[in-house]
């Protein structure tokens, strides 16, 4: 029995699709007041007869600090995917994320740890590999600098990659996946799934800074070729093109047939911005449309090489292009 955290989300959806497709057995959690109907739409995606795969998940309600459900939903398992975490940029939910996403992968461990499960696979970030001088290529062996500036959300999941590495040591064969910003199908209206709502809905603004991107679909499918394989002990950033915002923003709108954004935000108005941002979302307790590290990741130069991960399983990135021109697709469908 295979165990999937985050199921609901948009690696998690997509994961237990592919892992269902291979007639896998999996059993996944889900919070109280989580959407399934949404887990049922990105299978969807896949084709019109995908309701039958859909059904053969075993639901169990449990949240990540919930150990009693926690414990229900390890039996027999023997292996497991993390994928859950708060992903926020606002200040206000750094207390959250310490309780879901580090506290939460402890929990996850140690269960990991008492059933002697055969191998942990952890969806960290590139937020959790240091990032140094602008426009350098970064790869998995660029390790955390408590000296640098880090925004909440890469604590945390640097955080939760220290409580994976322990489950290692406790003889649980691990494999970590640090993805740069996943594009895919679903979940239009939270995190990277912003990025095409906002250009639907005529986004007039972009930035110029680079970073790594990467097809939702290559990351499920290089974790489950990850759990098969020998490979063990080792994190991988997964990334496959590195990219201006600029360019994601103009390919999503030619692909949905929109205006490509006009106006170029440089690094004055999106200081000037966050901060303007940060005070009107404290006055109206609302959630800041910019924050100081969306701002910084927007306007900087970070790329990755994800050479390892092509080396050791001899895989080939989906284009950004064509991934994009499927979700653009998929958007109105
Ligand atoms: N999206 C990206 O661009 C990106 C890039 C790099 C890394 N990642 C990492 O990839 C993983 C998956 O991200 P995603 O984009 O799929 O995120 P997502 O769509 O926001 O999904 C998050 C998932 O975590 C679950 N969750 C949150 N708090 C929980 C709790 N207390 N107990 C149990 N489940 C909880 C959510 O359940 P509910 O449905 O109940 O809320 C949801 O299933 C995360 O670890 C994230 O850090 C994401």
């Amino acid at each position: 029995m295979i165990l999937v955290t985050g199921g609901t989300g948009l690696v998690g959806s997509h994961l237990l699709y592919h892992l269902l497709l291979e007639n896998e057995s999996v059993r996944a959690i889900h919070q109280k007041n989580s959407d399934l109907n949404a887990v049922k739409r990105v299978f969807q995606f896949y084709g019109p007869h995908t309701d039958s795969l859909f059904n053969k998940i075993r639901w169990v309600e449990a949240g990540l600090n919930d150990i009693p459900a926690l414990e229900k939903a390890f039996e027999n398992v023997k292996s497991v995917y993390h994928c859950a975490a708060i992903i926020s940029f606002d200040s206000k939910d750094y207390h959250k994320m310490r309780r879901v996403n580090i506290h939460g992968t402890t929990n996850i461990v140690n269960l990991c740890i008492s059933s002697q499960v055969d191998k942990l696979c952890f969806v960290s970030s590139v937020a959790a590999i240091e990032n140094g001088t602008e426009g350098e290529l970064m790869d998995e062996t660029d390790n955390w600098n408590n000296a640098t500036d880090k925004s909440d959300y890469a604590i945390t999941k640097y955080g939760a990659e220290m409580e994976v590495w322990r489950a290692s040591q406790e003889g649980i064969p691990v494999v970590i996946v640090n993805p740069g910003v996943i594009l895919g199908s679903g979940f239009w209206h939270k995190g990277s799934g912003t990025l095409f709502s906002n250009v639907q809905k005529g986004l007039k603004f972009y930035t110029e800074g680079i970073t790594g991107f990467v097809g939702v679909q290559d990351v499920v499918k290089i974790m489950i070729q990850l759990m098969t394989s020998t490979l063990t002990n080792e994190r991988f950033l997964l990334v496959s093109e590195n990219l201006s915002y600029k360019n994601v923003l103009f390919m999503i709108a030619d692909a949905l047939g929109k205006q490509q954004p006009k106006v170029r935000i440089n690094k004055l108005i999106g200081a000037c911005v966050w901060r303007m941002e940060y005070l009107r979302s404290r006055l109206t307790l609302s959630t800041p449309l910019l924050t100081k590290y969306t701002a910084k990741s927007a306007i900087s130069n970070h790329p990755y090489t994800a050479e390892k991960i092509r080396n050791e399983l001899n895989f080939e990135f989906e284009p950004i292009k064509s991934a994009i021109e499927r979700v653009a697709g998929n958007i109105n469908s």
